[in-house]
């Protein structure tokens, strides 16, 4: 099992999160430039509050029976996950080597990965994998990416899996799977556009900036939706689970949606600053000077009025992204309102289904 997974069939997407567990299937219809995919199978488990902290499973038992309970629902007889992981113990880093022998860049990856680590923890707890990105001839020079997850999270993940009954066969990082999302969604051009991924989760924001449709920056934000929540309990005395209904537009406790408004504005005003601040350092590390658009991703994308106030602050399009746009479904499995229900928060689900059994 290494970090880009290694053979050919689409796996089973398997996006175990903080706050739930997404399962997603694709089945590839057609060949070369006319493949499509459609949706065969899409389903959501909740995750219990504190299973799983700083993206770190501390409740195995309660992990693995939301990942029983989803496959189950959906009848998922494919065993063969592609799994993704996140968060501080992953470090995602684009560099740019000389051209050299396969051999060469093995041990070069292996240098320039010692930059990677907090001092004191030696490359022996990470397990570390890289890819070509593009060579460039003119330039003798070419671009790689590197990818170091802790040995001690990769295996909790992966025994986790399997104590649900499942294979890990690939492992993937989040903001790579939303980015294949994206792909997947977007007709293929020479767009120059500078494009914003965004992922909003329980606990976790991942961000995926692509110039040109070329990825250049990964960055995985500890920031998360169950700050709305928070503040809702905090500003209005609610109960948990009442300020969860609230925030996906639901009355409680006696209070309104309406009402409560201006605490998740408030909470998604401090997320615009976030996100403008991890923005400036991408524009001024990439002497990039444009950004065009932003897709929210995610569960918490769905938050009233989010996308509007970062539009406002960030100066630019916001929008939520649809992960089936270019997506059909298949009508005797998946019913398309409870699709459309689920939406954003498959993004990553649906980045991982696309993974074969070996690709890198
Ligand atoms: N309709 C909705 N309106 C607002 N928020 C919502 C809605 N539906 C789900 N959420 C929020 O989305 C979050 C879950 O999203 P998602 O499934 O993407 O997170 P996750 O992958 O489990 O978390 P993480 O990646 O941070 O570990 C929760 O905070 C939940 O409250
Ligand atoms: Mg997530």
């Amino acid at each position: 099992m290494g970090l880009f997974g290694s053979k050919s069939k689409t796996l089973v997407g398997l996006d175990i999160g903080s706050g739930a567990v997404k399962v997603c299937e694709l089945q590839a219809v057609g060949k070369g430039s006319s493949q499509r995919y459609r949706l065969q199978k899409l389903g959501v488990a909740p995750v219990p509050p504190e299973a799983i902290v700083d993206g770190d499973i501390m409740d195995s038992n309660a992990v693995a029976s939301a990942i029983r309970q989803v496959l189950a629902e959906q009848k998922i007889k494919s065993k063969d996950v592609a799994i993704a992981v996140s968060g501080q113990q992953v470090m995602v880093k684009k560099v740019t080597f000389p051209l050299m022998s396969p051999a060469e860049l093995s041990e070069s990856v292996r240098w320039e990965a010692e930059s990677f680590f907090p001092a004191g923890q030696g490359l022996d707890s990470y397990a570390l994998d890289y890819a070509v990105l593009e060579e460039r001839a003119s330039e003798g020079n070419m671009d790689v990416v590197l990818v170091a997850c802790r040995k001690d999270k990769l295996e909790s993940y992966a025994s986790c899996v399997a104590q649900a009954g499942a294979r890990p066969v690939v492992v993937d990082v989040d903001v790579f799977a939303l980015q294949n999302a994206y792909e997947v969604n977007s007709t293929p051009g020479s767009s120059d556009e500078v494009v914003a991924l965004v992922n909003m989760g329980a606990n976790f924001t991942n961000l995926a900036i692509l110039v040109g449709n070329k990825s250049v920056f990964w960055r995985d934000i500890a920031w998360g939706g169950h700050r709305f929540t928070d503040k809702l309990v905090e500003d209005w005395g609610v109960s948990p689970e009442a300020a969860e209904m609230l925030k996906q537009g639901q009355s409680a406790e006696g209070r309104s949606p309406e009402e409560v408004a201006p605490s998740l504005a408030a909470i998604a005003d401090t997320f615009a600053d976030e996100l403008s601040r991890t923005i400036d350092f991408f524009r001024s590390s990439f002497k990039v000077d444009r950004l065009d658009r932003v897709l929210l991703a995610g569960g918490s994308a769905k938050v009233a009025g989010l996308t509007d106030v970062l539009s406002d602050r960030l100066r630019v399009s916001v929008e939520r992204m649809n992960p089936f746009l270019l997506i059909e479904f298949d009508d005797r499995s998946v019913d398309p309102a409870a699709a459309r229900d689920i939406g954003c928060s498959a993004t990553v689900a649906v980045g991982l289904a696309l993974r074969q059994v070996g690709d890198r």
